[in-house]
């Protein structure tokens, strides 16, 4: 029987396909040559200088399927009419893009948006940035990019939804929802691209591009269900990953390409390589050269070779001497086709510009502006320092490298990002307060990673001067991303200094700490007072931040990330399967009380290191607000489900202070006895919601069983009778519990 697989509860959106579609595909492919159809599986990068020069003549001789990184809308459109008004057939062509977190309007990171745990806020925000790109001609995304990310040294976890399985799968469904809006047609829709399949998260180490080892257990459980996710959302295509698993270059990787993808999944998608993925197969070390490389590939099933040509070049002898089959290439070149259709560039090859420029930018910077006042989480608030009241402001003191740069705060991947858009810290905060108050802006240090405090008397002297001091800490964009990799991932430069010698004065210290992962924020906590983390919020970062910080607005984002005390406990994550010997709660063991000469000590015997508490700095689902949130009267309702039915989960949400504001409500499951050990906790459901001041809301969560199925040893999904215990809170902490019984049929 075949295993039953991802997340049944949702609507499947499927992708059908009708016999009309069919028979207009099946009609051009009678007209194909093997060269014209090869020819569809290149994705050809737009090089330097003039496109039309340097491709036109290619496209007008039918040698291009597919465009990448072109965003002028009028040499698209020329190249699209050369393809389609003078190349023998007429196909049109796909104009691909990293179209990541935004276009010209970029929003926050997508870690950031993760920070949001807020669908409608990732769809609306991915739905302008699909129609920015479609105005320039872009017709195809390369996002989302789902991987699992458990490792904040890794540049990409930027780029990445975060660690947890089920708030990824959801927010990458809304991303594909909002790339791909109601219809693939509609003007404004580009087509959706998950990546990178599978396990890129988890390259070893952090190191970008780096092996990947992943048991059978964790692949199917955490790392490919939010590749479903998006295939259920009817994603478009998928992107394969450079990473090699378990001895398989995913580009070639026929386990996950065949039997999972088409034969388990029946992804009717294209599967497009990375960018010269399929050469550097040779480079790993499985084929010899570009002709087994292509012909690995190619048998894989990946359908369009990214930049690289060696489809190009040997493809059509591979069929000629049977390496390859006349119908794995029809078959590709059928879904390339169908995707070709479905977009409707047969009746509507031209990109077009917006009927209202002014507006439509006006539109995408308050979507830009939502999701960075969503996405920004606080992680300290001492004394409540926070929110800071302008009426008692006279001087304010901002400080450090990052209040006042509107480029860095954009983050990585933002090819297309027009930087005069962006508003930073300083300008935010000065245009809320007006004149009224006096702010004193001292960088100190000329970029995140500088060494030189030569400014530091200033800064000294701004903040015995000053009511308030906020400090703009963190990580230039260029320090995250693709290829940016980070071993130490503490505040770099002198900025762990520049916040001691400012403790020094005294005087309370707000931190806005804006990175493109989770730093390791030790050697700070206590010398601040309150820890606003923005991640890299984009655009509209700085009016973001000025709400925030006056009070304008309550934070309400959650970490979707795990922050860890130090980089030698990662990999640390919330969903940890128990082991043996886990750390109990009181376990503190400091290794100076460690005896000297001690054959062996003995504290506690279990899962820590001596050097540093066992738990996380900040837990995953963490965050802050300027009210606060009592939870009480967790119900589980029935107390036994068979098979097919749900729990009711209900809990009442009081919001005992003075203002109102939204909570992310978490609710989280364990099955404390399987025939596979299962994590200690797992995310299960989330729900935002506002809650006035003394109001008392009940929020309610179901949980049918297909969400307790987990894949097991025998290689497929299976749902185990018993006990579960489930958890309803602000973080992963909570301990408001209750439980239910799972009994056979
Ligand atoms: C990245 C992909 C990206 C592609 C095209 C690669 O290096 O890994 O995520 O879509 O480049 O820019």
């Amino acid at each position: 029987m075949r295993p039953e697989t991802g997340d049944s509860r949702q609507p499947v959106a499927e992708r059908a396909i009708s016999a009309e579609l069919a028979d207009r595909v099946a009609a051009l492919m009678a007209r194909m040559s093997l060269e014209d159809k090869i020819a569809q599986m290149a994705l050809v990068q737009a090089g330097e200088g003039s496109p039309i020069e340097s491709l036109g003549d290619e496209i007008r001789s039918g040698r291009v399927g597919a465009v990448l990184n072109l965003v002028d809308r009028d040499a698209v459109n020329e190249l699209q009419r050369i393809a389609i008004e003078e190349s023998a057939l007429g196909i049109p062509l796909l104009f691909g893009r990293d179209v990541i977190h935004g276009f010209q309007t970029i929003l926050p990171l997508p870690l950031g948006q993760a920070a949001s745990w807020n669908p409608e806020v990732v769809r609306a925000g991915a739905r302008v940035a699909a129609q920015e790109a479609a105005r320039a001609g872009v017709n195809w995304t390369f996002a989302p990019m789902v991987d699992i990310a458990r490792d904040p040294r890794w540049g990409r976890v930027a780029e990445s939804l975060g660690e947890d399985v089920f708030l990824a799968g959801h927010l990458a469904r809304a991303m594909v929802a909002g790339f791909q809006g109601e219809s693939l047609s509609d003007p404004g829709s580009i087509a959706a691209c998950a990546k990178h399949f599978a396990g890129y998260g988890t390259s070893e180490s952090g190191r970008d591009y780096a092996t990947t080892n992943i048991p059978d257990n964790e692949l199917h459980n955490v790392y490919l269900p939010p590749f479903k996710a998006c295939i259920d959302q009817g994603a478009a295509s998928l992107m394969t990953s450079f990473s090699d698993l378990d001895g398989i270059p995913a580009s070639a990787h026929s386990g996950l390409l065949r039997d999972v993808l088409r034969d388990q999944w029946a992804f009717e998608g294209i599967v497009v390589s990375d960018w010269e993925s399929i050469p550097q197969l040779s480079i790993h070390g499985l084929t010899a050269d570009d002709r087994e490389a292509a012909i690995a590939a190619a048998n894989a099933g990946v359908e369009l070779e990214m930049a690289s040509d060696t489809y190009a070049r040997h493809l059509a002898a591979a069929v000629q001497s049977g390496h390859v089959s006349l119908a794995t290439i029809d078959t590709a070149v059928a879904r390339i086709l169908r995707l070709k259709f479905e977009l409707g560039l047969f009746e509507a090859p031209y990109a077009q510009a917006a009927d209202d420029p002014e507006a439509a930018q006006q539109t995408a910077l308050q979507v830009a502006r939502k999701a960075a006042l969503q996405s920004m989480v606080l992680l300290v608030n001492r004394n409540d320092l926070l929110p800071l009241d302008a009426g008692r402001i006279k001087k304010l003191a901002l400080i450090g490298p990052l209040a006042d740069d509107a480029y860095e705060q954009l983050g990585t991947w933002i090819f297309d990002g027009d930087p005069t858009l962006s508003v930073s810290a300083l300008d935010g905060i000065r245009e809320l307060l007006g004149g009224q108050v006096e702010i004193a802006h001292l960088p100190v240090l000329e970029t995140s990673r500088s060494r030189d405090l030569a400014d530091i008397d200033a800064a000294v002297a701004a903040v015995h001067a000053a009511d308030a001091t906020v400090l703009f800490l963190g990580e230039e964009a260029i320090l995250s991303g693709e290829a940016h990799s980070r071993a130490d991932i503490d505040l770099p430069g002198a900025q762990v200094q520049l916040v001691r010698r400012l403790h020094a004065v005294g005087k309370p210290l707000i931190a806005v700490i804006l990175a493109g992962r989770p730093l390791t924020l030790s050697n700070i906590v206590d010398e601040v007072d309150a820890i606003l983390y923005a991640w890299h919020p984009g655009s509209m970062g700085g009016p973001a931040i000025a709400d925030l910080l006056f009070g304008i607005a309550s934070p309400s984002g959650k970490l979707p990330v795990t922050f860890p005390r130090a980089v030698g406990q990662i990999p640390l994550y919330y969903n940890a399967r128990n082991t043996g010997k886990p750390p109990l709660p009181e376990t503190v063991v400091q290794i100076d009380d460690i005896p000297v000469r001690a054959p062996q000590t003995s504290f506690g015997m279990s899962a820590f290191h001596l050097d540093v508490d066992h738990t996380p700095l900040f837990c995953f689902g963490h965050g802050l607000s300027y009210t606060r949130f009592e939870y009480s009267n967790l119900q589980v309702s029935p107390a036994q489900i068979r098979p097919g039915e749900s729990v009711q989960i209900s809990v009442d949400l009081r919001n005992c202070g003075r203002r109102g504001a939204e909570e992310i409500l978490q609710l989280y499951v364990r099955d404390p006895v399987a025939s596979i050990t299962r994590p200690v906790r797992e995310l299960k459901g989330f729900e935002r919601v506002r809650v006035e001041p003394g109001q008392t809301v009940r929020v309610e969560f179901r949980l049918s069983t297909d969400d307790l199925k987990f894949y097991n040893r025998q290689r497929g999904w299976v749902l185990e009778p018993g006990r579960f215990q489930v958890w309803v809170g602000g973080d992963s902490n909570s301990n408001l519990a209750g439980e239910f019984q799972l009994i056979d049929a």
